[in-house]
């Protein structure tokens, strides 16, 4: 009893004086370690009679416990000495040159928003935002799309399986046209606003993946018109590819929220392996290649959306946004964009300081 109330007090008295957390971690071995005292103390419980075990052990328990508890209490104070020390001895050195430090890059689809967003803003559009988790009156019904049409069941559509508390469908939007809604609904007219994000439907091979990129654009006004769509799509893709010679074909279409409809495609050709835009689509070596869906919103969609079709008109177009950014920058799989693979980001990824700008050229490259 004495022999371990005096061997405890030797252990505390240690432990307090330990000066690092080496000397500590040796006083830990040498009392809880699994050849320390009081760990071979505490087996030689297990030999001895209840009544002898009734006597020995609290004192063994007792010890065991200050000891540890003191040892926990040491290797804070040591830690947090630890860290003040090394606090004030360390200084960062803000002149060392960035390079040393590791280097990551933008993604082509986050450059290719903000490089959308840097030409529409000049051209007076806004950029409005909406919920990638839609309810089913936003992404159809009020497109014009209710329940029992047709084009619901091609947009591949991912359901959940809760709906609102108002009982309408819940699903992953599958275009940024319920932006138009949503924007019309808050803003009113007239409007002028691109919606650049992510949009989801069940199809997956190399040109087409569950989730990908879109930019919405609606434009309604008094007197808006098919040419307005025509010049603002024609002076966006100029700027976009940094071409004047781009040439565009527009398709007549269908889409429920649009009257007349029209499928845009984009003249190209193929150089060196590498589809390059620009150039008239039916000259020879040259193609055409879909970029999107436009025309000029139907009147019942802004009857939906709280507007007048009297009063208002205007046009709206949706463009693939991962499309036009493997067109600009030369990728051929779209896969490829969403593996997150460092090397493939290394070599299309775009420097942090390389921001888009009108002035210094919204395709600029680190
Ligand atoms: N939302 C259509 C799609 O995803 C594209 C589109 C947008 C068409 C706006 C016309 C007007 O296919």
């Amino acid at each position: 009893m004495t022999d371990i109330t005096s061997q405890t007090e030797a252990a505390l008295a240690a432990i307090a004086a330990a000066s690092d957390l080496d000397a500590l971690e040796a006083e830990r071995l040498e009392t809880l370690g699994k050849k320390g005292w009081v760990s071979l103390a505490l087996k030689t419980l297990g030999g001895m009679s209840p009544e002898e075990r009734n006597a020995a052990a609290p004192a063994i328990q007792s010890a065991r416990a200050s000891i540890s508890e003191a040892l926990d209490a040491r290797k804070a104070a040591l830690e947090a000495a630890a860290l003040e020390e090394q606090l004030a001895r360390e200084t960062i050195d803000l002149t060392l040159p960035a390079q040393a430090a590791p280097r990551g890059s933008v993604h082509p689809v986050s450059q290719v928003m903000d490089e959308l967003a840097e030409i529409f803003a000049d051209l007076g559009f806004a950029v409005a935002t909406g919920p990638e988790i839609e309810d089913d009156w936003h992404n159809f019904t009020a497109l014009n799309m209710d329940e029992t049409h047709p084009a619901r069941a091609m947009h591949d559509t991912f359901y959940f399986a809760d709906k609102t508390t108002d009982g309408k469908d819940v699903l992953l939007r599958t275009h940024t046209s319920p932006v138009q809604i949503r924007a019309m609904l808050d803003q009113g007219a007239p409007i002028r606003i691109i919606a650049p994000g992510r949009v989801y439907r069940s199809d997956s091979d190399a040109t087409h993946t569950p989730m990908f990129h879109q930019v919405e654009g609606l434009v309604i006004d008094r007197d808006i018109h098919l040419g307005h769509l025509k010049w603002t799509l024609e002076t966006f893709f100029k700027a976009f590819f940094e071409r004047e010679d781009i040439v565009l074909r527009l398709r007549p279409s269908y889409f429920p929220f649009t009257e007349p409809s029209v499928e845009v495609d984009v003249g190209y050709s193929n150089e060196g392996g590498r589809r390059v835009v620009g150039g008239h689509g039916d000259a020879p070596g040259h193609a055409w290649m879909e970029i999107g869906g436009s025309g000029m919103v139907n009147a019942r969609v802004l009857e939906f959306a709280g507007l007048d079709p009297a009063a208002w008109q205007g046009f709206a177009f949706g463009l693939g946004i991962d499309r036009i950014a493997m067109l600009k920058y030369g990728m051929n799989d779209l896969r490829a964009f969403f593996d997150g693979d460092g090397r493939w980001l290394a070599h299309y990824g775009f420097s942090p300081f390389d921001q888009p700008t009108l002035s210094a050229g919204v395709g600029a490259r680190a």
